[in-house]
């Protein structure tokens, strides 16, 4: 028997997602865990700010990066980005946070989209993710997406008082081409 898998859409971030980005944002553990940078909670005047002018990355600010609200059944419970993306050596990395409703397999299926977001563009052939080792569902997700772990930085971020290590997973286009074929319907 086939079981369906959870829906998700992704689309721009507008200024009704104000609060869901002020959830993201003051989440504090996860915050440092999703985060390079640990935890640096923003007003919510900056999110309102941004959100208002249509700015591509309203939740981090990153430069060269693009965030998208996830919705499922109209409620939107995340955000997912492609940051820093490069299109001379044409890279991207992936970052996905959910306020609500985990466990379910959405996180997940907001990677599908996404990686299928990023590979629908000609510009990019490589897509990475950075996971401190202590967060396992996302290197679960990584895993099952079939990316590949290509590094582990020792001891190269702080989560917490504690040192952690950063894991590197990456994904090819023609890879995700290949596993990706029965992902792509979410
Ligand atoms: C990482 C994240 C996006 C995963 O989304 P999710 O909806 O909770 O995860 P899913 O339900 O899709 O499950 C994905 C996998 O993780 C596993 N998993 C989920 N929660 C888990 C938990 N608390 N402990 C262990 N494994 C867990 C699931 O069993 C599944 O594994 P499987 O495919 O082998 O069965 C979500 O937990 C999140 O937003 N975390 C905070 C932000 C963050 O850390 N983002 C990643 C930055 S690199």
């Amino acid at each position: 028997m086939k079981v369906a898998r959870p829906q998700v859409t992704l689309r721009r971030p507008v200024p009704h997602d104000l609060k869901l980005l002020h959830a993201l944002d003051s989440n504090q553990l996860d915050s440092e865990l999703a985060n390079p940078m640990g935890f640096n909670a923003i007003p919510s005047s900056i999110l309102e700010d941004r959100l208002r002018r249509g700015d591509s990355a309203p939740l981090t600010g990153a430069r060269g990066s693009e965030e998208f609200t996830i919705e499922s059944h109209g409620m939107a419970i995340g955000i997912a980005g492609l940051y820093e993306i490069d299109l001379y050596n044409r890279v991207t990395s992936i970052g996905v946070s959910l306020a609500s409703s985990r466990g379910q397999g959405l996180g997940y299926a907001a990677h599908v989209a996404l990686l299928n977001l990023a590979f629908s563009r000609e510009g990019i052939d490589r897509v990475v993710g950075h996971i401190k080792s202590p967060n396992v569902p996302a290197i679960r997700v990584a895993e099952r997406l079939g990316m590949t772990l290509e590094g582990r930085l020792r001891a190269h971020r702080r989560l917490a008082d504690a040192r952690v290590d950063l894991l590197v997973y990456g994904i090819l286009r023609d890879e995700w081409v290949t596993h990706g074929s029965s992902e792509k319907s979410t």
